[in-house]
């Protein structure tokens, strides 16, 4: 395939998914990065990553903090994750994610009330102060008000997959993990106001092109603000891996991730893209790659190290706290000490 036959349609980005040719993935990043640039400019946003805990209820199957797997739980301390929050704002990182697995018992939903209000309250000496994202996956719609209320402005919660079948497949087949729940609760968080990101895995088990061509349309159908898609990475002891079920190569994943931003920056050239940690388990430069292919997000990750080690998603075997020296050094301008808000949102917001 040529680049100059690319389609934004569901066919031709299907085809664009499909397509192996190098000098058209190529050609195709660069073209993403070039409308970046004229889109939103060059540069780089950043989020302090602060990973609170590996506690989860769910059990999706290719987690490797899933609630049926044995490893070694943590959860911050409030002190913990103030201190943790400091550091990005001395760094003037602008604003922090707080992430972590899902939990809905009260004493959690109060902790981040209490921590959102403290962070809130710091006194960074910046305009703004620093701007908060969680990723704390579903939870009542009043709860995400609470949150809402005491200075959370965006929240992050990936769809995984669109495609409800291929959803099915790769969680378990009960009411806690239900397609339709996690779409009501991107509505509820667009509803109250939320900056509501999203997203989905790529390269998973019993995914076609078809079906990534589907979750590109659906960012754009749910008009997301920001996305952050990564590379499926399997973990050795997850049902998924242990199923046997294949998947596509280390090397196909990651050039898969790269096309996925560079498609999504054309078909949505004002939204933030995150270049996902996910990419630097298959490439030690992935996340400057996602960047020179069209994303404009990095979320380093400051979470202290004995703790970061333990929320292992996926088989991590590198741990690059940041790459923001390596951006600097190319000459990638990084947005410091403000929000670094999707010019997309904002100007919805004007109209
Ligand atoms: N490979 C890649 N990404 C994963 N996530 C969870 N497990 C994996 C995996 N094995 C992602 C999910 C989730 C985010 C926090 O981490 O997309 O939304
Ligand atoms: Fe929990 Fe998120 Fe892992 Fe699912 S993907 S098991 S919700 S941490």
């Amino acid at each position: 395939m040529r680049y100059s036959d690319l389609t934004l349609d569901r066919e031709g980005l299907a085809a664009a998914i499909a397509c192996e040719d190098a000098a058209f993935e190529e050609a195709l990043r660069e073209e993403a990065y070039r409308v970046k640039v004229a889109t939103i400019g060059p540069e780089v946003y950043l989020r302090g990553l602060i990973e609170v805990s590996n506690i989860c209820v769910k059990n999706c199957l290719y987690c490797g903090i899933r609630r049926g797997i044995s490893c070694q739980r943590y959860e911050l301390s409030e002190d913990e994750v103030l201190a943790t929050a400091q550091i990005a704002a001395r760094r003037h990182f602008g604003s922090v994610v707080i992430q972590g697995g899902e939990r809905t018992d009260a004493a959690f939903v109060r902790k981040i009330t209490r921590l959102l209000k403290a962070i809130k309250s710091f006194d960074t000496g910046e305009d703004p102060p620093l701007g908060i994202t969680l990723s704390l996956g579903e939870q009542s719609r009043d709860v995400y008000e609470e949150w809402f209320d005491a200075g959370a402005h965006r929240y992050l919660l990936r769809i995984e997959s669109s495609n409800p079948d291929l959803f099915r497949k790769i969680h378990p087949d009960d009411p806690l993990h239900s397609y339709d729940r996690r779409l009501q609760a991107l509505y509820d968080l667009k509803e109250i106001g939320y900056q509501a990101g999203t997203g989905a895995m790529i390269g998973m088990p019993f995914q076609t092109a078809a079906d990534m061509a589907d979750d590109l349309l659906f960012f754009k159908e749910f008009d997301a603000p920001m996305v952050g898609m990564g590379p499926y990475n399997p973990h050795p002891d997850t049902p998924l891996t242990i199923s046997g079920a294949p998947y596509p190569s280390a090397e196909r994943r990651f050039s898969l991730g790269l096309k996925m931003i560079a498609l999504l920056r054309l078909l949505m050239p004002d939204i933030n893209i995150a270049a996902a940690t996910a990419l630097e388990i298959l490439d030690p430069c992935g996340r400057e790659k996602g960047i020179m292919s069209g994303a404009n997000v990095i979320m380093p990750n400051i979470t202290p190290a004995e703790q970061m080690i333990k929320y292992n998603l996926y088989d991590r075997k590198t741990l690059n706290a940041s790459n923001v020296d390596d951006l600097k050094a190319k000459g990638i301008p990084i947005g410091f000490s403000h929000w670094g808000d999707s010019k997309h949102f904002r100007r919805k917001e004007l109209d």
